[in-house]
């Protein structure tokens, strides 16, 4: 045999890592663990336990507690009495015990890189080179959060108590990504981690006691779903961060709807891996590897469409398919495969199930020829080809290692592909040209995009999605804004359900007559909708009646059409987000101009509903706001974050798309200008239900929008019975956020109602904001809330 034949012929021999001070550790526990409250281990309330599993053998890895209602109730509570103490310290000793955790996980790497497989299934190689550094990685860099809390977000104040939620995926990084924030913002925390993978996060419990962490500032009750319902539901708590599936977070949303709990949802994906005719191919695939080969495909950003560009998809698919032949299948704790277990007998049942299916849809099924082991929960990486965007595998979350290839055309033709999707968590792109790499990141709707890589991931940078992948990030400044809220906020009183009864709320009138002027009423307004002044579907009017009782004016009865008319009249004006921001700066300043010029006239109409002192000053305030926001236009810009490795990473302030707003009822004109303005400023484009004490005032601002030069369409304003007409907003798929601002029950509602499509929502929670403060009532709060951050990872230096 000549030496290239034996080089090529060369077997891996079995590289197993050495598991006995893991398995020691188990041991020592007795592989039994009951809950991890106040400090302390305690025994499952109930008495239950279950079991935990090795995926690659069967074997028991643990029995650990399963957690009810009165256990998680313990951990809340024992998180509560630990919140004043908490916040009690300076930023600096909250620092030193998040850099006391980084040491101490770092000190421990090798264990918790060999508990991870043995839980999870997940190769060492990946534990031990991406899960654990990241894990240590998070805490460092939230130790630098905790010490400069109070200079980066001065005003800010911690969530308070912080439920959180993870999935078996990434079991100590999913951890860490949730711990480290929360504890840096001030929180305290009760964690409860996947019912597959429940170890790590239980040595991670020892390392809290080992570096003293006070008691009841992390607890980690371990359960199934129900055990998270319970955390989910229970009253005491302040914010739910949950990373898992699209189902559970939308039950999660309704769950919390009557509550006042913030919530982030890190769900699903589906995300397009897209190859230019023009990429380095080898490279390509050696992504693809990454990107769908990872952790067995179990990865919520996973790279699982291929789009191709059609002329080099049959050279591509041959490189695909040759590299797959080397992919190695076997045991997690071998140092030398590539791929390990499935999590769980459910799973790999699940990623069967649509394999079968896909191919019923008419894939080809293309897997390596290599024999899986013969013991344990293993799946072959697989390639569909000849899938249809339309078929059930290029629209489900399979969760396993299986590639849903399908071929494009031309650039557009790929972005409308790779946004086919009701997901957009992330995408990766090939292209060795700049120009088409960079234009297709920015169209893609996704929270992360990687040029020419795939899979990177940063404490300093955000993750997370768009659309139906949730809402909220993790990591960076705007992953520790999740776990703040504004000190004036938190202390701000609750308003109480009035107003309603000024509008005589069902006192419909005949078909509007424009002819038909009684005297006493002085105008007669229409809807706004893509620019122009619009007659209500129904026909209907309803008059509005002052604080005196007298009729001021006749406001049309908006509808569910309305709404649908309005939404889509917004859609079209997305070019708005394409103009620069110069140019939606100058269009503002317009605005104002035409404002400062008509002040006493509206004014003195506003003055029939809130009283002349109130009308002059939110007129001449909302000059003001409308300045502040043409101001923020052109420098609410991203950032560059620097990760540790040969990229950067662009993070990019994005609009959010077409957005509700129901206006408070307090300050008609102050109220809609200080939502509406930040919105647009920023890009989006706006269905507005203006206040309902007077929602007259849609009469000025389409003149003042007409004379201004705002693009028909970027606002539209829609009246009649705000309830209702939220409700359609709110249901709405083709509105990407809403923003209520009302009493506690419209807020309640507009959370309930949108969980269908998990548009993010944005409420008030039925606190008095004082519209005349600017501290309250403009900045960076609202502007924050406008945009969304997409993360563009970008090749730089060497
Ligand atoms: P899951 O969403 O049910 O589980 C995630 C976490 O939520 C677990 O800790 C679970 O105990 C908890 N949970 C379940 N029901 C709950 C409820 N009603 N209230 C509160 N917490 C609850 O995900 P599962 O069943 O493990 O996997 C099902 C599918 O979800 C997978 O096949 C995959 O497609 C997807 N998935 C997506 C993840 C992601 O990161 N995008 C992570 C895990 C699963």
């Amino acid at each position: 045999m000549s030496i290239v034949e034996k080089f090529l012929n060369m077997e891996y021999g079995p590289a197993l890592e050495d598991p006995r001070e893991a398995v020691a550790w188990l041991d020592g526990h007795k592989r039994r663990f009951g809950h991890f409250i106040n400090g302390n281990w305690q025994e499952p309330a109930a008495g239950e336990l279950f079991d935990t599993t090795d995926p690659s053998t069967g074997e028991l890895v643990a029995k650990v507690a399963q957690g009810t209602a009165a256990d998680v109730n313990a951990a809340v509570e024992a998180a509560r009495a630990a919140l004043g103490p908490w916040q009690g310290l300076t930023p600096h000793a909250r620092a030193r015990f998040l850099y006391a955790l980084a040491r101490q996980i770092q000190k421990h790497s090798r264990r918790l890189a060999v508990l991870e497989p043995i839980d999870n299934g997940k190769p060492i190689r990946e534990s031990r080179d991406i899960d654990i550094p990241l894990v240590a990685r998070h805490f460092y860099h939230h130790a630098g959060w905790a010490q400069l809390l109070e200079e980066e977000f001065p005003g800010y104040t911690a969530c308070g108590v912080v439920g959180q939620i993870i999935p078996w995926n990434f079991p100590l990084l999913m951890l860490s990504w949730k711990i480290a924030p929360a504890l840096a913002a001030g929180n305290t925390v009760v964690l409860k981690p996947a019912e597959f993978t429940p170890i790590t996060a239980l040595a991670f419990a020892e390392i809290c006691q080992e570096v003293g962490l006070p008691g009841g500032v992390v607890n980690i009750v371990t359960g199934d779903g129900r055990t998270g319902e319970a955390l989910v539901k229970h009253p005491d708590v302040d914010k739910i961060a949950f990373t898992g599936s699209t189902e559970v977070g939308r039950a999660i949303r309704k769950a919390t709807a009557q509550s006042h709990k913030k919530i982030s949802l890190e769900l699903g994906g589906k995300s397009p891996f897209i190859i230019f005719d023009d990429a380095d191919l080898d490279s390509a695939v050696e992504g693809l590897v990454d990107g769908i080969w990872l952790n067995q495909g179990q990865v919520c950003c996973a790279g699982s469409r291929l789009l191709m560009q059609e002329g080099i998809a049959e050279v591509l698919v041959g490189k695909i398919r040759a590299r797959m032949e080397t992919l190695r299948v076997g045991a997690p704790l071998d140092k030398a495969i590539d791929i390990g277990a499935i999590v769980a007998p459910v799973q790999l049942a699940r990623i069967r199930r649509l394999v079968d299916q896909g191919v019923r849809e008419g894939a080809t099924c293309c897997q390596p020829s290599a024999a899986l082991p013969s013991k344990g929960l293993y799946f072959p990486p697989t390639l569909l080809l000849n899938v249809h965007p339309t078929s059930t595998v290029a629209q489900e979350e399979i969760f396993g290692p299986v590639l849903a290839a399908m071929t494009f055309r031309t650039v557009s033709e790929g972005v409308e592909l790779a946004n086919n999707t009701a997901y957009g968590l992330a995408a990766s792109v090939w292209s060795e040209s700049i120009n088409v790499a960079l234009h297709v990141a920015a169209q893609i709707k996704a929270g992360v995009v990687w040029v020419n890589s795939t899979n990177l991931f940063d404490a300093s940078c955000g993750f997370g999605g768009y659309r139906e992948s949730g809402f909220g990030r993790e990591g960076g400044r705007e992953g520790l804004l999740e776990y703040l809220e504004p000190v004036w906020f938190k202390q701000a009183p609750r308003i109480k359900p009035a107003h309603r009864s000024e509008v005589a709320a069902s006192q419909e009138l005949d078909n509007e007559d424009e002819n038909d002027h009684t005297p006493a009423i002085d105008r007669t307004v229409k809807l706004y909708i893509g620019g122009k002044q619009a007659r209500p579907d129904s026909g209907y009017s309803m008059s509005v009646k002052g604080g005196d009782g007298n009729v001021l004016g006749e406001i049309p009865l908006g509808n569910r059409k309305d709404i649908r008319n309005a939404v889509e009249a917004a859609r079209k004006a997305g070019v708005w987000a394409k103009a620069t921001a110069h140019n939606r700066a100058q269009v503002l300043y317009y605005i104002a101009e035409n404002l400062s010029q008509r002040r006493h006239e509206i004014a003195g109409r506003l003055a029939r509903a809130v009283g002349e002192k109130q009308a002059e000053a939110e007129v001449n305030l909302g000059i003001e706001r409308i300045f502040v926001y043409a101001a923020w236009a052109d420098k609410f810009d991203g950032a560059v974050h620097n990760p540790p490795f040969r990229n950067v990473a662009l993070a990019m302030n994005e609009a959010i798309g077409t957005l509700g707003i129901v206006c408070p009822a307090e300050a008609p004109f102050l109220g809609f200008l200080s939502l509406v303005m930040p919105a647009i400023a920023n890009g989006n484009t706006v269905v507005a239900i203006p206040s309902e004490i007077y929602p007259l005032i849609v009469g000025d601002l389409y003149q003042l929008f007409d004379t201004s030069d705002l693009p028909g369409g970027v606002v539209n304003i829609v009246t009649g019975r705000p309830a209702e007409l939220m409700k359609v907003l709110a249901e709405h798929d083709d509105v990407d956020a809403i923003w209520c601002f009302g009493d506690e029950a419209s807020s309640a509602s507009v959370k309930t109602f949108s969980a269908g499509n998990l548009k993010q929502v944005w409420t008030n929670e039925g606190r008095a904001i004082d519209w005349f403060n600017p501290k309250q009532g403009e900045g960076r709060w609202y502007l924050d809330r406008a945009v969304q951050v997409k993360n563009i990872w970008v090749p730089y230096g060497e």
